[in-house]
């Protein structure tokens, strides 16, 4: 049972994951060729001076690269979350977490837990050994942003940036400010030690991680694309896919090929959701849909949208 902080709470609970805050690469220079989740948490916390001696505790929860995140992971994770979480003097959560699946682990977090205190992942886009590295500073603003009195949810806070869980993607391949919200625009901005607030953060109703304990649904990513065809989704259907989420073209549209080979799985029973490759946008009503749409804002985040929903629909 989550409860807001009391005015007392002052500990700050960061679990490490890995990613390429904690990755090292043999030159200072190599921002590319370095291997993410190399170093522990402790070590994490000793490149910013500034954390020494604040109520803190370090937990290693995994040391991965987060493009191989998985489901049993993700249980975890959301646990140990909601743990720490219960604990009155624990004032928020930080997660350090590689760039590459994070809006996917924020989305799931915020889903299941929609916490009434911060919870907050950063993590880097060059390993914690560049000379410049961006992990120390976007470490020291996550943990300022878990003590913002009045912070609540699921966020991230990338480059002084804070964005809200559902809302949030990852935006550039090599950029240090490689993460954006789209249209909904980021919760706020680190001006200094003070967060200068543009919008709320994000709410919604806890799914409950009871849900995790159940069977996770198969639940694959199709793209539309010039000369597509519906033989994925067929071969899908065969091997008994429980959803698709269809990557669609601009507003959501997709290749006739496949968009009736997805009717055919939905007759059959598959649960499909159109969303769109393009990352910023709403998907609007056309008066012509035959498939629903997703109202998450990535394929991925779609996904996980609709593994909850099917989740929540077995016992
Ligand atoms: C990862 O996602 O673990 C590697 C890439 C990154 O953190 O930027």
């Amino acid at each position: 049972m989550q409860s807001p902080p009391q005015p007392s709470a002052a500990t700050v609970v960061i679990l490490a994951t890995g990613g390429t805050i904690a990755g090292t690469a043999a030159s200072a220079d190599d921002h590319v060729g370095y291997t993410a989740a190399r170093l522990g948490v402790q070590q994490l916390l000793a490149a910013v001076p500034g954390l020494a001696g604040q109520a803190i505790e370090a937990e290693q929860i995994a040391q991965v690269d987060s493009k191989d995140m998985s489901f049993d992971l993700w249980r975890q994770l959301v646990q140990r979350v909601e743990q720490h979480l219960a604990r009155p003097e624990v004032a928020g959560v930080v997660v350090t977490h590689g760039t590459d699946t994070m809006e996917e682990t924020a989305y799931l977090l915020q889903r299941v837990l929609a916490p009434a205190k911060p919870v907050i992942l950063t993590g880097a886009m060059r390993p914690a050994s560049a000379r410049e590295a961006d992990g120390p500073q976007n470490l020291a603003d996550a943990v300022r942003v878990a003590r913002e009195p009045g912070a609540r949810g699921v966020g991230v806070v990338f480059a002084g940036t804070v964005f809200g869980a559902l809302d949030v993607r990852k935006t550039h391949r090599q950029r240090v400010d490689g993460f954006g919200a789209g249209d909904a625009g980021p919760i706020g901005r680190l001006d200094g030690a003070s967060l200068q607030r543009a919008r709320d953060w994000p709410g919604g109703t806890a799914l409950g991680t009871a849900l995790l304990d159940r069977p996770w649904p198969r639940v694959e990513i199709v793209a539309s694309h010039a000369g597509a065809t519906g033989a994925l989704v067929d071969a899908l259907v065969a091997q008994g896919v429980d959803g698709i989420v269809a990557a669609g073209t601009g507003n959501g549209s997709l290749h006739h090929a496949l968009e009736a080979a997805l009717r055919t799985a939905q007759a059959a029973g598959v649960a499909i959701r159109r969303s769109s490759r393009v990352p910023d946008g709403l998907l609007l009503p056309t008066g012509h849909d035959e498939l629903p749409a997703s109202g998450a804002p990535t394929p991925a985040q779609a996904r996980i949208e609709l593994m909850l929903e099917l989740m929540a629909l077995r016992r």
